[in-house]
């Protein structure tokens, strides 16, 4: 979604804000702009499409200032277009940037309009500026003016602000939408995410919702929502600025594929050494809540809700804890009856995801025993906002394509089983073997990914193709799910995954020779009910793509190709199975020649509803 960078110093700050502006490209964007302000006033310069070509168009004009806000654009209101690129003006000497949506834009454009302002973008932001504008004309001070605008803003927004009668004041506001402060050495900055401005800083300060600050090259003043002046921590980024680069590899989803041992070791680490140490990654309340548990119910979004399925099959297979597992954006519409003693999940990379975070804020029914989050990202909305939380540590997610987050999430998620189920009283001689076989995990993935170069083999089965099934079996079943959503987001091939059972209740009309069937066939219980699904399939002319244990003796044959994965126990079976659907849509993609990280359509940080 959209994306803020401001800086303020004593040097040029158009690299700054450029170099930020790339960094955030993963976040998904239509247009950019930014508005650089010096001794001669305010330069803007805005563009449709990438940040490359406003750079172009920057050097082009020889735009320059020490102090700007820039920003790329994921169009809600109005169309993408270079007139709804932010920053938006009013007049010559006000620009502003805006994460978010202002839901009450209509009502106070038509006011506006009816005062003689002139709209020139379709957009929802263009009234705060003109509103700015309004208050500063009555002589009020640039922060003045802001802590006054935003009291008649309905929505949620983050806001960067400059002027050229303040040119030693960037204005900054976090409500509803991320915003940090960068500190560097007599220079300062924002941005909606902090990997933004690694190159330049590691120091942070995480605004507060409602939070409104006043920065300058040597300061930073903050006012909370009811105009206290407050004073917020500031903080290190933990991991490197290596964290977020490319390095040899081709496209973030590739890297961050094959990161995946090393995020899990990261991830489990320290935190599974016994039965006894599972809670303690948690939180300090986890004993005493985890002891009131009778029930749980997830929410999330996309893949974070394809983690919450799996650990459904785990937490009543093996806790014996019932389960409600949904999708943000309908848990939070629709009434829902608590059951006493729930524990309420959400599991988010990102932590901002705006339905995950709504649903969040509405649990106030006493039959909630704790709200947990299972999240990447430690400064998130979601860490600040619930008493529990597990942090997954996958390190910086940039492609939009989710997928070390989504392995790291199952092994926090299996970790949370395992530690409810112990309250539960469930054996530590069951819990240490479950624990064993996660310590595998690195190096089972490391095997399964291992399988790269025959997948990209297959992946040119699949280039000509324009729709694909999944299936799979009892836990296997969201993998499925999982491996269709990243086929569809990255390649843009119609992808849909069923429970093999379910194939001959509709979806078997769908098979012919052109449709290509994957399935993940693990050595478990169900894997003798899968194979006769999988004939039902090739009896019909479909054509076989099966990732088996190289134990289930799944044969290949004629229209039956087979990779043969490791053996994995099969508690842990739907984390490895996961990588090679992965790699599959990876190379699928590569071949179809989709921008892989930044997949038409999409963000990465789904931060309206
Ligand atoms: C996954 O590949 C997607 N891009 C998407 O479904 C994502 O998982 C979803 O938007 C939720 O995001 P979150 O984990 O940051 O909350």
């Amino acid at each position: 979604m959209c994306g803020i960078v401001g800086a303020i110093a004593q040097r040029n700050v158009g690299n700054i804000l450029i170099t930020g502006l790339k960094r955030l490209e993963y976040r998904g964007y239509d247009s950019a702009g930014v508005a650089l302000l010096n001794d001669k006033g305010i330069t803007r310069v805005r563009r449709q499409g990438k940040v490359a070509g406003l750079e172009d168009a920057v050097t082009e004009v020889s735009a320059a200032g020490f102090i700007g806000v820039a920003h790329t654009r994921w169009a809600t209101h109005g169309k993408p277009s270079e007139a709804n690129a932010h920053p938006h003006m009013s007049g010559s000497d006000l620009a502003l940037v805006h994460n978010g949506i202002i839901e009450n834009f209509q009502e106070l454009k038509d006011e506006l309009q009816s005062q003689g302002y002139e709209f020139t973008s379709q957009t929802d932001t263009e009234v705060i500026v003109h509103l700015l504008h309004q208050v500063l004309e009555t002589g009020v001070d640039l922060f003045g003016a802001v802590q006054q605008v935003v009291k008649k803003l309905d929505g949620a927004y983050a806001l960067g602000v400059i002027h050229k009668s303040e040119p030693d004041k960037l204005i900054a506001v976090r409500s509803g939408s991320p915003l940090v402060i960068g500190l560097g050495i007599d220079e300062n900055y924002i941005a909606s995410d902090q990997l933004a401005l690694l190159p330049v800083t590691n120091r942070f300060i995480f605004l507060e919702e409602g939070d409104q600050a006043e920065i300058s090259i040597d300061g930073v003043r903050i006012v909370d929502a009811d105009g206290d002046s407050v004073v917020r921590e500031a903080h290190e980024f933990d991991g490197t600025h290596e964290d977020a680069e490319k390095g040899e590899y081709r496209h973030y989803m590739q890297k961050e594929i094959f990161e995946q041992p090393a995020a899990i070791q990261k991830t489990l680490e320290d935190r599974i050494d016994s039965p006894a140490d599972l809670i303690k990654a948690f939180g300090e309340k986890a004993p005493a809540i985890f002891d009131q548990v009778k029930t749980v119910q997830i929410v999330a979004c996309g893949t974070s809700y394809h983690a919450g399925m799996v650990a459904r099959y785990w937490l009543e297979d093996i806790a014996g804890i019932p389960c409600q597992v949904e999708v943000a954006s309908e848990f939070r519409y629709r009434k829902h009856v608590v059951p006493e003693g729930t524990l309420f999940v959400t599991i988010s990379q990102s932590g901002e995801t705006a339905d995950t975070l709504a649903a969040l804020r509405d649990t106030q029914s006493p039959n909630y025993v704790g709200r947990l989050a299972i999240c990447n990202v430690d400064s998130s909305s979601l860490v600040r906002e619930s008493e529990l939380v597990f942090l997954t540590k996958a390190g910086p997610e940039i492609g939009v394509a989710s997928t070390k987050a989504f392995t790291t999430q199952l092994a926090g998620l299996l970790m949370m089983v395992l530690a409810l189920g112990r309250q539960k009283g469930l054996a530590d001689s069951e819990i240490e073997k479950v624990l064993a076989e996660m310590r595998q995990l690195p190096n089972l993935i490391e095997q399964a990914a291992s399988l790269d170069k025959p997948i990209e083999k297959l992946s040119e089965h699949f280039v000509e193709k324009h729709h694909a099934l999944f299936l799979g079996r009892g836990v296997q079943f969201p993998v499925a799910l999982e491996g269709a959503l990243k086929l569809k987001e990255i390649s843009y091939i119609h992808a849909e995954a069923y429970a093999a059972g379910e194939l001959k209740h509709g979806p078997l009309a769908l098979v012919d020779s052109d449709m290509p069937v994957v399935s993940v066939a693990p050595n478990d219980e169900l894997l003798e009910k899968l194979k006769s699904n999988l004939q039902e399939v090739r009896a019909r002319g479909g054509e076989l793509y099966v990732f088996a244990d190289k134990n289930a003796h799944v044969k290949e044959g004629e229209g039956i190709h087979v990779l043969n994965m490791p053996a994995v126990p099969e508690t842990i079976a739907p984390i490895v199975y996961t990588v090679p659907l992965q790699l599959l849509s990876y190379h699928v993609a590569v071949l179809r020649g989709t921008d892989v990280d930044q997949p038409r359509n999409l963000a990465k940080s789904v931060t309206v509803e």
